[in-house]
């Protein structure tokens, strides 16, 4: 196949985009590296199957010859993110969602979105299954994020619904592995910085709240199960 990594640049993107290398499918990353580096990409620089592109993909994209399937992972997600990149955020999940939805039409390609765990907001259920409808408050902080998901998912179901788009749906959970940013705000990046700076682990809140975390070559196995399946609603991949 051949591919689009929206976000390649980033943890999860570049990842992913060596999963599809190494299975022999050609990659083209789209990505404005706004929270992403070139260094999480270094080892491919030279690959035949590999390409890269620096550019928003809130804008127009065109790209020449075939593409298989749509990877839109391109959004800042982390914590630290939510106060610095509000409006760049809330730009990846509409704009950016419609341009990449617009490319898998043009292209007859399938899609997948990136989604979150988010979408549950402050969940008053636990765990949360997918039928779950969530609990968030927009106007928060949080909110950004929560609400961009939220609307590129229902973007992606009226783009399966109306165009008969070949799409899926991942809510990814709390996911964690090399290439992290040890500054992004969450919660494994955090207590490893605690750890090398010698300091207690820091818990917020009372100590009682639950976390699903999983592993990145976990996700990737999640991602490429749910890519090869038919299944088009959204699917939780993280731990119990
Ligand atoms: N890491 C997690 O635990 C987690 C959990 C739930 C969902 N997700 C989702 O997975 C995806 C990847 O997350 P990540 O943790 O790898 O974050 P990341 O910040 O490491 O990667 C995101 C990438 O997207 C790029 N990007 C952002 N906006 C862009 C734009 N407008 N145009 C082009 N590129 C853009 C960034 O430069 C970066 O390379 C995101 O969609 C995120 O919402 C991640």
């Amino acid at each position: 196949m051949r591919c689009v990594v929206t976000g390649g640049a980033g943890f999860i993107g570049s990842h992913w985009t060596d999963h599809l290398l190494g299975h022999g499918h050609a990659v083209i990353v789209i990505d404005n590296l706004i929270t992403g580096s070139l260094q999480n990409l270094a080892h491919l620089q030279g690959h035949p199957g590999f390409q890269f592109i620096h550019q928003d993909v809130t804008l127009d994209i065109s790209l020449d010859g075939p593409v298989d399937f749509v990877y839109h992972f391109a959004s800042p997600a982390s914590p630290a993110d939510f106060k610095r990149f509000p409006i760049q955020i809330l730009k990846a999940g509409a704009m950016g969602t419609h341009k990449t939805l617009g490319l898998a039409l043009a292209k007859g390609a399938r899609f997948l979105l990136a989604s979150t765990s988010e979408v549950y907001g402050d969940p008053q259920v636990h765990p949360q299954p997918e039928s779950y409808w969530g609990n968030v408050n927009p106007l928060g902080e949080r909110g950004v994020y929560d609400e961009a998901k939220r609307y590129a998912e229902a973007l992606v179901m009226a783009y399966h619904r109306m165009h008969g788009l070949d799409t899926r749906i991942a809510r990814f959970f709390n996911t964690y592995g090399p290439r992290m940013r040890m500054d992004d705000g969450r919660l494994v990046p955090s207590f490893l910085a605690c750890v090398q700076e010698g300091k207690p682990l820091t818990l917020h809140g009372d100590g009682q709240q639950t976390r699903s975390f999983a592993y990145i070559s976990d996700l990737v196995a999640g991602l490429q199960k749910l890519s090869e399946s038919d299944f088009h609603e959204p699917v939780n991949l993280g731990s119990e």
